[in-house]
């Protein structure tokens, strides 16, 4: 089968014809349409989150996908051949990814895809969409809170984005200026140019009592600071990328932590029922042939995103 991958954690990735994989008890064979693509991806090709002793090389690169059920494993209860089904793919020990023809994961890992929409867009929910309904979850936004969100234009900051306005809140979402009226449609109150000067000037000098939520998509740690002082006293600061010092949040009397993704098959089911509802649009930015995967990650590594891009298989 084709599939993108890596011989080893740092190498480019490239276009190879692997092994087909076999579903083993509990999991899942899928025959994937599209496959979503994050940011995690080229950080698992980098090694920066696996162990190169308990990986298997080649590894396939890519964590989101959707497509239909070729075979499953025994045990396996809830799929059975035929199903169109949307997930997470990653497994280092097991060397696969969503950028391949066919990939298997377990059945804890996929739900049935949204009836009203192409594979591809359903390929773009899974990881930024659970990070989003759980980013919003955690930090507990609810009707007239003000939340400000920084990297709101990408994929979970667009999903954030809607989430956080179907709870009532009012959402000041970062964008450059061509994405002002798409974030406004989505649901922001107000956009913030970060491409202009600095966000927490531009945010205080027109709420100087401060935010009660930061949700933080995008800044180190300096600037996840220089953000910190956004918001009021005793409300939230969450970053995504590891940003958050919990002995500098207490300094300042915020709440906060470094969010950690916590999937489920329930979560998907959830993101699922929404899109079909109407009520979560999926914005997918650019669709492109899977042999292309080696040019998206680079663009993905220099943190531009419009929305979702997916891979067609
Ligand atoms: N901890 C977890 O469990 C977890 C889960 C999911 C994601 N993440 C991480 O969260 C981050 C965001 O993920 P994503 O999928 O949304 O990424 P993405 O789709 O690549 O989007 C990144 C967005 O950030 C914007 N951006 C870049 N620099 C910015 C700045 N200085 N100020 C404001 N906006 C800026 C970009 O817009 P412009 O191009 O217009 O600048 C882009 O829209 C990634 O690093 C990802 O790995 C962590």
């Amino acid at each position: 089968m084709r599939a993108v991958a890596v011989s080893a954690f740092g190498a480019q990735p490239q276009l190879m014809d692997l092994p087909q994989p076999e579903p083993g008890p509990g999991e899942v064979l899928v025959r994937l349409a599209a496959a979503g693509v994050n940011p995690i991806d080229w950080k698992v090709a980098d090694g920066m989150y696996g162990d190169p002793s308990t990986t298997s090389f080649p590894l396939v690169l890519g964590t989101d996908g959707a497509g239909e059920v070729l075979a499953v494993g025994t045990g396996v209860r809830r799929f059975t051949a035929g199903d169109a089904v949307f997930g997470q793919f990653q497994w280092p020990e097991r060397g696969g990814g969503s950028y391949a023809e066919l990939a298997v994961t377990g059945e804890r890992s996929l739900a049935p895809a949204a009836r009203s929409v192409t594979y591809a867009t359903s390929a773009a929910v899974p990881t930024a969409g659970m990070t989003a309904y759980n980013l919003v979850e955690e930090t507990r936004i609810s009707e007239g809170r003000r939340v400000l969100i920084v990297g709101a234009t990408g994929g979970v900051g667009t999903f954030v984005t809607q989430l956080a306005h179907g709870r009532g809140a009012d959402v000041i979402a970062t964008a450059r200026p061509a994405m002002s009226d798409l974030m406004r449609t989505l649901g922001a109150n107000e956009t913030v140019d970060h491409t202009a000067g600095p966000v927490a000037d531009q945010v205080l000098a027109a709420h100087p009592d401060g935010v009660d939520v930061l949700i933080d998509l995008t800044s180190g740690p300096e600037e996840f600071v220089a953000m910190m002082g956004t918001v009021r006293d005793g409300g939230t600061a969450v970053s995504t990328v590891g940003s958050a010092d919990a002995d500098v949040l207490t300094e300042h009397n915020l709440r906060g932590f470094n969010f950690a993704n916590r999937p489920s098959p329930q979560l998907l089911d959830i993101l699922a029922g929404q899109v079909d509802a109407g009520r979560l649009t999926v914005l997918v930015g650019r669709e492109v042939p899977l042999e292309e995967a080696p040019e998206v990650l680079e663009a993905s590594r220099s943190g531009r995103a419009h929305g979702k891009t997916v891979l067609e298989i």
